[in-house]
Order: structure tokens, then sequence, then C-alpha cells
């Protein structure tokens, strides 16, 4: 990392301090403050981090202002056209996209790896048939740290490779499985010779009775949906997983606590929000109004799918979900009112002075929930799936977090307002 000539000099209480100013291979430059408190006994306020670098990372780049995402410096739109899901995660966690020769050795590794241990099986029984499936996914993933704990070692690469594979191997059979139990149908077993994506369609709608055909136009739209979701630098739920891990925490209870952040409405959960918006809105005549309700500070209807804490631009990842949810909406011959909808509401918000001063544009889930509903997913699995995906966005960040040479326990402050020192009074004494 480059230090800059330029120095960040401040005077508090007639002292001044020059504080060191680092610049990444693309972005702003970052203030150093690690030496503040203990040179001016400040610290700084910053709630939900608008303006605070968490860490350093090699791993995804965004500018929010040019509307570009990139995974280890290759443009999104190029992975999710060119490349495919696997590939990705390669990519992710390695650095490098793959020779054809890790590639298979990769693919087979997860692919031997996502049977579930039947132990871990009988947990779908304790929950309730109408339970949310992430309220299912957080359990049974998070009983994971159960059953892989006594070879784990983090300090050891190769014991974080090992956990790695495990992790993005079973996280889809879980969800299928997730899925099938809402339904009370029989679990399906994960198979050899297919995709990724192709494999986790096949566990959530084959008939185990009858011979199951991949649908190849739906299968690349599930692969691109996963590229899209997998990685999306310091977000919500990839810091919980960077807190929750920099203590030293097993890792399979650190991406489960992911998956906990990621289900609210702001930020994963914004697919299955999204999707409900629009079939409350049901026809384009009433847009205007849900216009006027997301511009009313009284109400606390937003748009659901809109805006976004990084993206000031349209959201790079919407462009090519749009494209996606136009492809299997015709390959399926569903003519969908809400695909009307979705288009009419875009139109009207952007053309909107409120949504335009605020650069307040779709995201990827504005399109998503479209897309999946016509795959023939409920909504309540559509943040299912985005786990799914940024799964390998959290373990990425879980193995460059633990390796960091200056990583230590995340410990943010506070500014303490409840009341000053007081004497504890008897029960008989108080009023
Ligand atoms: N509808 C109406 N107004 C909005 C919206 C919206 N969707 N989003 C932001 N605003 C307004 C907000 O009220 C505020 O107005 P003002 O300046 O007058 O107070 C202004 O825009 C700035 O908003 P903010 O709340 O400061 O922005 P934020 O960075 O804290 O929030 C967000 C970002 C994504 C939580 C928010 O835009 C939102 O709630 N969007 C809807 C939920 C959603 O689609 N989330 C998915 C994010 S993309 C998937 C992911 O990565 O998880």
């Amino acid at each position: 990392m480059k230090t800059s000539e330029d120095k960040f000099k401040i005077t508090y209480k007639g002292k001044e301090i020059e504080l060191p100013v680092y610049q990444g291979t693309q972005g702003p430059d970052v203030v150093d403050i690690a030496r503040l408190y203990k040179e001016t006994g400040l610290f700084t306020y910053d709630p939900g981090y608008r303006s605070t670098a968490s860490c350093k990372s090699d791993i995804t780049y965004i500018d929010g202002n040019a509307g570009i995402l990139q995974y280890r410096g290759y443009p999104i739109d190029q992975l999710a056209k060119n490349g495919n899901f696997m590939e990705t995660c390669y990519l992710l966690l390695q650095g490098e996209l793959p020779t054809k020769a890790q590639y298979d050795e990769f693919e087979i590794d997860i692919m031997k790896h996502s049977m579930l241990h039947e132990q871990l099986i009988k947990f779908y029984s304790g929950f309730r048939r109408d339970a949310h499936p992430m309220a299912i996914l957080v359990g049974v993933f998070g009983a994971l740290s159960s059953f892989y704990h006594t070879d784990l070692d983090i300090d050891d690469p190769i014991s974080r490779n090992q956990s790695t594979v495990r992790m993005l191997a079973k996280m889809p059979t879980i969800a299928a499985m997730a899925y099938r139990y809402s339904l009370g149908r029989t679990f399906v077993t994960p198979k050899g010779d297919m995709s990724y994506a192709g494999n986790f369609l096949r566990m959530c709608f084959a008939n185990p009775m009858m011979p199951y055909e991949q649908d190849e136009v739906l299968t690349r739209a599930m692969d691109r949906i996963f590229i899209l979701h997998a990685d999306h630098e310091q977000n919500a739920s990839t810091s919980t997983v960077r807190l929750a891990s920099s203590s030293g925490a097993n890792p399979y209870a650190c991406v489960a606590a992911g998956v906990v952040s990621l289900w609210g409405p702001a930020h994963g959960g914004a697919n299955e929000a999204a999707l409900n918006m629009l079939k409350e809105i049901g026809t384009v005549d009433r847009i205007p109004h849900y216009i006027e309700r997301a511009k009313n500070k009284e109400d606390s209807f937003r748009l659901m799918g809109f805006g976004h804490r990084v993206y000031k631009n349209y959201d790079p990842r919407a462009k090519v979900m749009q494209e996606t949810a136009h492809e299997v909406l015709k390959h399926k011959g569903i003519d969908d009112p809400l695909l009307d909808v979705a288009i009419e509401l875009e139109r009207v918000a952007l053309e909107d002075d409120y949504f335009v001063q605020r650069k307040l544009y779709p995201n990827v889930d504005f399109y998503s929930g479209i897309t999946l509903r016509a795959m023939g997913f409920p909504s309540s699995m559509f943040t299912v799936m985005f786990a799914i995906a940024r799964t390998v966005g959290w373990v990425s960040h879980w193995r460059e977090g633990i390796t960091e040479p200056d990583q230590s326990i995340g410990r943010p402050r506070q500014i303490y307002m409840g009341p000053t020192e007081r004497d504890y009074t008897p029960m008989s004494e108080r009023g």
C-alpha cells in the first residue's frame, strides 16, 4: 500500500498531529486514524460507516459514482456474460482466473463435498413447515460448526481450504432442502455430473420418480444470478462475517452470522421485498400513488430495489439482471404484468426530481425477483439464493481477514449517552 506525500493534519486543543494518508490501487485516498485516540484522546463518530474503511482488501472494487464493480479487477459484466460461477468463485478465492486443470480440480472438489451428513439432515424435522427458509438456512448452516470442528485449524491453510470447499459445496444443498422441506417434498441429493447452478435447480425442482431434464437457459440464468451476487466488498453481511471471525470464531458459525445480516430488507431481503412491492402496486396506473408514498417522509414506504449506499449511479448488476429477466420470461413464454410495472416504475422514478437529486437508481434486486419468480421460485427463497451466491464472498473475506498481518479483533467505540455515575438504591427506597 502506497503512502501519499500529502498528510492529513488536525489541530485539537492546541496540539497539531499529522496522520498518514494511504492510496489503494483504485479509489479514494484513506486517512489512517489508528493513532488518533492515543495522541489526542479523540474517537471518530461514523454511524453506518459512511466514511470508514474497516480493512484493506484485494478482492472487490466498487466505484459507486461511476457504476463500476470489479472482482479482482475484472468488470462484473464481462464475468457475467463470458464466465461462469465456478470460475468466478475460484477467482474471488485465489485472486486469478483458473487454468483448465485448476478449474476441473476445483469443480470436482466442490462436487465431492456437496452431500450432507445424515445427522445434519435430521435438523430439518425440528423446524415448522412454515418456517422462513432463511431461518432454516441460519440454523442448519450454523450447525455445520458442530460437525467440522475436530479437524479445524484456522491457522492452517490446508484446513482453511477444506472449510472453504465444504462451505461452498454444502450451501446449495442446505438451501434446496430448506425449500423442499417447506413443501413437504423428499430431499433430492446432489448429482456429480452437473454444474453448480444446474445441480441446485435440480435439487429444488426434480421429481425423484421422473427423469430430470436440465433447462439450459434457466441454468445459465441461475449461474449469472450467482455471479452477480458473489461479492460486494464490505457490505453489512460481509462486514458481519469479518467482525465475527476477527475473534477467531468457527468459520461455519461466522458465515451463518452473515446469513442473518443478509436477511434484512435493507440488504439481501430487498429482492423479496421488491417483488412483494410490485405485487402490491399491481398495475401501472397505481404507480404515481406509490411514488408519492416513497417521497413522503411521514410514510415508512420506500421503493424496494431502489437506492444503494455505494452506488450513486445505475447499479451495473441491475443492467445485467434486467437483460436476464427478459431472457428468462421470453424463454418461459411468460407475459408477467409485474415486469411492465417494474419498467414503468423505473422510468417514472428516474424522471422524478426526488430520485434524481438523491441519485437513487434501481439496484440488483429490482429485477431479480421477477426473474426468480419466472424460474419457479417463491419469493421466500429469493434471499436464500442471494446467500448461496454470497457464500463465496463471505468465505473469501474470512480467509483474507484472518490472514491479514495487522489483523486484530474488531472493537468499535461509542459515544456514551447514558447516565453518569450514581449510587445504588435498595428496592425498598425506590419510589
Ligand atoms: N425509496 C425512497 N427514498 C429512498 C430510498 C428508497 N428506496 N433509498 C433512499 N432514499 C432516500 C432516503 O430517504 C434519504 O432521503 P433524505 O436525504 O431526504 O433523508 C436519501 O434517499 C438517502 O438515503 P439513505 O437512507 O441515507 O441511504 P442509505 O445509504 O442509508 O441506504 C439503502 C441505502 C439501500 C438501505 C436504501 O437506499 C434503501 O432502503 N433501499 C431500499 C432497499 C433496497 O433495495 N436494498 C437493497 C440494496 S442492494 C442489495 C444489497 O447489496 O444488499
